[in-house]
C-alpha cells in the first residue's frame, strides 16, 4: 500500500526557512526517515511538493484513484486560505491526515484557523519533522 505525503507553499525551502520555526531537517531528509519507517510497517511512500493549490488537489484526486491508504498533508498557508482544497479532501474516501512542522496555534491568529483540519481525519502538529512520522504511524493502523 502507499501512502501519498503531499507538501504545499515554501515547503521546498525546508532546512533554510526560518530553522528556528521549521526545523534544520530538508523535506529530502523527511522523505528518507518516512521511508526507513515505510519500510518497516511494509507501505510504500510517494511524497510531492509543490507551490501551487491545484497541484495538490489534483493529487488529492489521484491518491484516491490509485487506491493510496492515506493522504499526510502539509498544505502550508493553503491550510488556512483554502476552501478548494477543503472541498478536495471531502470529495474523497481517502483518509487525509493534516501534518504541520510547527503548532499553528501558538504562533498568528491568522494560522488559527484551518480549513484543512475541518475536512481531515486527524491532525498531527507542533512536533517538528517527527510530525510527518507519527502521521505515518496512525495511516499504518488506519
Ligand atoms: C506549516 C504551518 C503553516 O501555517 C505555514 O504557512 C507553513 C508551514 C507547518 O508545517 O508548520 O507553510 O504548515
Amino acid at each position: 500500500d502507499t501512502i501519498y505525503v503531499l507538501n504545499g507553499p515554501n515547503l521546498n525551502l525546508l532546512g533554510t526557512r526560518e530553522p528556528e520555526i521549521y526545523g534544520s531537517d530538508t523535506l529530502d531528509d523527511i522523505a528518507g526517515q518516512l521511508e526507513d519507517r515505510a519500510r518497516d510497517l511494509d507501505l510504500a511512500i510517494d511524497m510531492r511538493q509543490s507551490n501551487h493549490e491545484g497541484h495538490l488537489i489534483d493529487w488529492l484526486h489521484e491518491a484516491q484513484a490509485r487506491g493510496a491508504r492515506a493522504v499526510l498533508l502539509n498544505a502550508g498557508a493553503y491550510t488556512h486560505t483554502s476552501v478548494a482544497l477543503h472541498d478536495a479532501i471531502k470529495s474523497i474516501r481517502t483518509p487525509v491526515i493534516e501534518v504541520h512542522l510547527s503548532n499553528p496555534h501558538t504562533r498568528e491568529s491568522f494560522r488559527h484557523v484551518s480549513l484543512v483540519g475541518q475536512a481531515a481525519k486527524g491532525t498531527i502538529a507542533g512536533f517538528g519533522a517527527l510530525s510527518y512520522l507519527l502521521a505515518l504511524e496512525a495511516a499504518a493502523r488506519l
